[in-house]
This record gives C-alpha cells, structure tokens and sequence, in this order.
C-alpha cells in the first residue's frame, strides 16, 4: 500500500492544527485522567454537548481515586444525559482495579491500558499518543472518513477489514507527534471532512494530497454497508402517581442485559389496551382512580427500537415490591437516573406533579 504521497501532507496537517485546534477543557489540562474522560465521552455525542458533562464529572470527580470511590447511584446521575451507561460502569471499573493494584493514576502504555476494563483500541491509542507520547493511532469514525478519502478507497469502513485496513494505514501515517497527529486528524474529520456532500475541501490542509479530492469522490466515501436493521420492540409505560400525586413510581431494572439498574418507569412488554393495563395493574396490587393515555414515544439503541405508548394514572398501593421507590420531582430530577428512552415522559409528568 504506497501511500508516500500522503505522508507528504502531514507537516501541513499538524500546522493546521497548531492555529485551528480547538481550546477544549481536557487539551488545556491534558492529564492522562482529563484525556481518558474526554475520550470515552467524545465516543457517542459531539464535542459541543460533551463539554459540560465533561465539567461536571471533573468538578465531581477531579481524579482517579475520587472515581473508583463514587458511589454508583451518583456516578450514573452525573452521566445521564450521555446514554451508554456501561461506559461510566466501565470508566469507574477500570479506576478500581488500577486503584487496587495500588496505583492512583493510569498506566502509561497503550499495552497496559488496553487491558483495562471499556478501552478499547481506540481509547487506548487515545491516552496513549495524547497523554503519554506514544507512537501509536487513534481511528474512530472521524478518521476511518479521512482517511477513505485521503486513499479513495471504498473498502466498508464498519467492516471488521475495513477496520483493520484504515487501521494499517493511520500505523504508517502517525509521526513521531502522534498525539498532536491523531487530534489533528480528528479534529479535520468533525470540521473540514465532513460527512456526505459537505466537505470543505477549498480549506483543506490535505486537499493536494487527497485521492478523493482528484477523482472527485469524496461525497460518495467512505462506504459504509448498512448494519442489520434494529429489532421493534413494543412496550406500554406506566406513570403511576401517588394518591396525592406527590410522587412517582420508578422501578430498578435488573443488575444485568439492557439498562443493567437504572431506574425506570414501570413498564410491560407489547402495546396494552386501557382495560388489559386496567387489569394488570389491579393484580399488581394497585387500586386505580384515574388513568389516561399518554402520546406515544420512540427510543433507538444500537440494536433495538422501543415503540412505546403509556398511561398515567392516580393509584393507591397498599405495599410496592422492593425493587420499586416512589420518587418526587426532586428526587427524580437530582437523584434516579433516568435512561434517556423515558425522557419524553417526564414532560407529561411535569403536568401531573405536584
Ligand atoms: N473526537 C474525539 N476525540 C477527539 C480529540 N481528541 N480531538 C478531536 N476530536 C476528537
């Protein structure tokens, strides 16, 4: 794979980046802690609505040990917002054990740190290039698009090759400044080398180096063969209030699969009449004095959709079992973490509150 010609372009990459990086808190402070953080964030929102979340989890936990030492209930409230709740399950995971390896702060190679519990190889190339030096790549999906550019290669970028491929490819890219070379080339994926029809190729560093650019193929790069559609999964909600609707009942999911112990709205699985919720509800102990219907709501995951419809209701239980609380706005704002498929209800609850 000859790709001199664009190895040629990377001292006008990294001078791109030295006067367009963005000032972004984890470069200011880049501790490996600050990096790692910053990193597994940026693997599922934008820059722009990571910052605060990444403010508030530093300002919570300024390091390693104050991670490992949260407890779990506050650690998943401050992560709300930024859905996969195994990544902060994981983050606090890999801080206890290189807490009880007697150690406060990360290990410095991309070969330790890739043991550690949710890092990844790109997360480890990450830490290690950024915070550490090391010679190695960091691809995510920014880079897997320039560099399908750079090479105008159509090689399926969500492909286990592909992966590998592009992968190969940074290896033999990364110079010395490896950490500055994958930010750079990072931060040129999420401004310049934008997705679909928007590349901004008249400001690109690159654009005398890229394939793509001469052939006239950007737009339709990388390829990206589509992933086994999401299985449909009907459920019915329930809002269920407190007699003097002070209060809402939230239950705990199960320590393992999907949402492993976050709080939720009670729920059942399929799309329920009013009557058969009725009913249900009642075997649940639960006696009703008002119900209505809620307007539907939708929540994609990685390999599931939830079509969800619901009822909110005034109830009476004489006992709720153990893995239920009842909880009030405060509570249900500043304590249960809610994951993200139940937001469209708490508006309706907002109504129904007291
Ligand atoms: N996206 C994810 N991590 C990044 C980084 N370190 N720099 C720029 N963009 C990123």
């Amino acid at each position: 794979m000859p790709i001199a010609d664009i190895c040629a372009g990377v001292p006008a990459l990294l001078s791109w980046f030295a006067e367009n990086g963005r000032p972004l808190p984890w470069r200011l402070d880049a501790t490996p802690y600050h990096v790692w953080i910053s990193e597994v964030m940026l693997q599922q929102t934008r820059i722009e609505a990571v910052i605060p979340h990444y403010e508030a989890f530093i300002r919570l936990m300024p390091d390693l040990t104050a991670l490992a030492e949260m407890p779990e209930e506050r650690l998943l409230k401050c992560w709300e917002g930024l859905g996969y709740y195994s990544r902060a399950r994981n983050l606090q995971k890999a801080a206890k054990a290189v807490v009880a390896s007697g150690e406060s702060e990360l290990p410095q190679t991309y070969a330790e740190l890739i043991r550690l519990p949710g890092i990844g190889e790109y997360t480890a190339g990450a830490i290690a290039s950024i915070a550490f030096g090391e010679c190695v790549p960091a691809v995510d999906g920014n880079v897997l698009r320039v560099l399908s550019r750079l090479l105008n290669d159509d090689t399926d970028v969500l492909s286990p090759a592909g992966k590998k491929h592009f992968t190969a490819v940074a290896r033999a890219l990364v110079p010395q400044t490896a950490g500055q070379f994958n930010q750079a080339i990072m931060e040129l994926g999420e401004t310049v080398c934008l997705p679909h029809t928007a590349p901004r190729c008249t400001v690109c560093p690159l654009a005398a180096v890229c394939r793509a650019k001469r052939a006239g193929t950007a737009a339709d790069l990388p390829v990206r063969k589509k992933p086994r559609a999401r299985r449909v999964e009907q459920k019915t909600v329930f809002l269920l209030l407190s007699e003097k609707e002070d209060a809402v009942l939230l239950h705990k999911r199960p320590q393992s699969g999907l949402l492993a112990g976050l709080y939720e709205f009670p729920n059942a699985d399929g799309a329920l009449t009013a009557e058969e919720t009725l009913e249900l509800l009642n075997e649940q102990g639960f006696t009703v004095y008002e119900m209505e219907k809620t307007a539907p709501a939708k929540h994609l995951f990685t390999h599931i959709e939830w079509q969800m419809s619901g009822f909110v209701a005034r109830v009476c239980a004489r006992d709720v079992s153990v893995d239920c609380v009842w909880a009030g706005t405060e509570e249900l704002m500043g304590r249960f973490a809610l994951p993200s498929a139940f937001k469209p209800f708490l508006k309706i609850l907002q109504k129904h509150l007291t």
